[in-house]
């Protein structure tokens, strides 16, 4: 089979190495040259576990490729994926204007049936107007009854695990109309079949309704323990515990229920935020994912209030260490970082702050350049820290030697962001913790 992926970002590159190492033969499109430049020469523009070897391997055996013409490759594809970037607009609404470029850039090069799959996030009816700016380009080109097909085919993948993630996932999930390309998503999904999980073929509208859904009762579990766990540390419970005992309940599950300092990434945010559009569009307000989003704002503010508070509302001068800045472990990614909204406080407050993430700091420097200082681990990070703030819960951050800590430190506390320390750890070398909820 032959499909292009439009979008080499997190999504469109991932797909189209896993795609491609099951066998199909598929070229990755973006208008950003110098990142198809990049793949070209091998490097890979983001951090993925997995991903470069996979993607060397596939390019090596001549079934991956990358191009920044769709009209280069269009009479040999049967599927054009398209899985560019749907940021929030300045209303919250998903900003549509890359997916209806590329349902242009399609209607302008197709010249036989070829099915159109979006993969980008969409709020629900927006296959309604791809399908139109598709139409109305075939009709611009004097071609109007070239036919083609549209599939919805959102994606579930984390960063931090998406290769895992997209060769076995929970479920894959289709929205298609005809037969036709039902079959054609069958049998290019088929590979991932013999895994045994399950393909859900549903309307168009429920397919793109399920990924905003899916993601919102995700960022709902966040918020709803982050709100007990404030509860927790005003009443004297400990969210630990609640957490555990209610994720015993097999209705409820354990998953998704980890108090810290509120949901950031890519999806969440702005999946939320355009999901009480939709709601507002349709007359049908979102009371409780709305009240989702405020939840979360509030927590990302959590670790800043306890440093305010423990240095009594004078942050001038004092040095805060950070360890952490991506939105979570395993990738890169500082898309609405609680780090950010920690940092940006604390910088304005007066403080000097010393940054540590064993992947993102190329990252936190194309963002915030010199506005902090960026240390080689976290026992530099912690040099003359009158506090260290934990942010993302690296692996690496889990059992630091809290001597080494300590001595470095010139203050003695430590806030834990996510939850991952243990108080009696920290008092025998001398140092206080101060987590969530607890
Ligand atoms: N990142 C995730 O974890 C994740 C998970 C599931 C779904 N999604 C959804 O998938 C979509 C893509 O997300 P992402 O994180 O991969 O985005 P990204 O920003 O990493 O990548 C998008 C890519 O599209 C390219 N692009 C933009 N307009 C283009 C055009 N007209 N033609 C060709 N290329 C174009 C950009 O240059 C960029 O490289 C979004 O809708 C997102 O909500 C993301």
């Amino acid at each position: 089979m032959n499909v292009a992926i439009v979008g080499t970002g997190y999504v469109g590159l991932v797909s189209g190495a896993c795609f491609s190492e099951v066998g199909v033969d598929v070229t990755c499109i973006d208008i950003d040259a110098a990142k198809i430049e990049r793949l070209r020469r091998g490097e890979i523009p983001i951090y993925e576990p997995g991903l470069a070897e996979l993607v060397e391997r596939n390019v090596a055996a001549g079934r991956l490729h990358f191009s920044t013409s769709l009209a280069e490759v269009a009479s040999k594809v049967e599927i054009v994926f398209c899985a560019v970037g749907t940021p929030s607009d300045e209303d919250g609404s998903a900003d549509l204007s890359h997916v209806l470029a590329v349902a242009r850039d399609f209607g302008d090069v197709i010249d036989r049936y070829t099915l159109f799959v979006t993969k980008s996030t969409v709020p629900v009816g927006t296959h309604r107007l791809v399908q139109r700016e598709i139409e109305e380009r075939l009709r611009l080109r004097g071609c109007p009854d070239t036919p083609f097909e549209l599939a919805s085919n959102p994606e579930f993948l984390k960063e931090g695990a998406a290769i895992k993630d997209f060769m076995s996932p929970d479920r894959v999930v289709i929205g298609i109309a005809s037969d036709r390309g039902r079959k054609l998503m069958e049998r290019l999904y088929r590979p991932f079949l013999l895994n045994n999980f399950r393909v859900m073929f549903m309307d168009l509208a429920s397919a793109e309704m399920t990924k905003y859904a899916a993601n919102a009762m995700l960022a709902t579990r966040i918020s709803f323990i982050n709100e007990i766990a404030n509860l927790c540390e005003k009443v004297g419970a400990d969210v630990n515990a609640v957490r555990t005992a209610i994720g015993a309940d097999a209705r409820i599950g354990g998953k998704f229920l980890y108090p810290g300092c509120g949901y950031g990434g890519s999806c969440f945010p702005k999946d939320v935020r355009a999901l009480i559009r939709t709601g507002e569009e349709n007359g049908c307000p979102m009371k409780v994912i709305s009240a989702v989003e405020a939840v979360n704002e509030h927590q990302k503010t959590v670790v800043f209030r306890k440093l305010y508070e423990l240095f009594d509302g004078n942050l001038r001068g004092r040095t805060i260490a950070i360890w952490g800045l991506a939105f979570k472990p395993e990738t890169d990614d500082m898309r609405c970082a609680p780090s950010l909204e920690v940092i940006t406080r604390l910088v304005e407050a007066g403080a000097t702050v010393r940054v540590f993430d064993p992947v993102a700091m190329a990252e936190c420097r194309r963002r915030i350049a010199d506005a902090v200082t960026y240390a080689s681990d976290i026992y530099d990070a912690a040099i003359d820290a009158d506090a260290v703030a934990l942010l993302t819960e690296w692996k690496q951050f889990r059992l630091p030697s809290w001597a080494v800590v300590a001595r470095a430190m010139k203050g003695n506390t430590i806030i834990d962001g996510r939850n991952i320390y243990q108080s009696a750890d920290l008092e025998a070398n001398g140092l206080k913790l101060i987590s969530i909820g607890r």
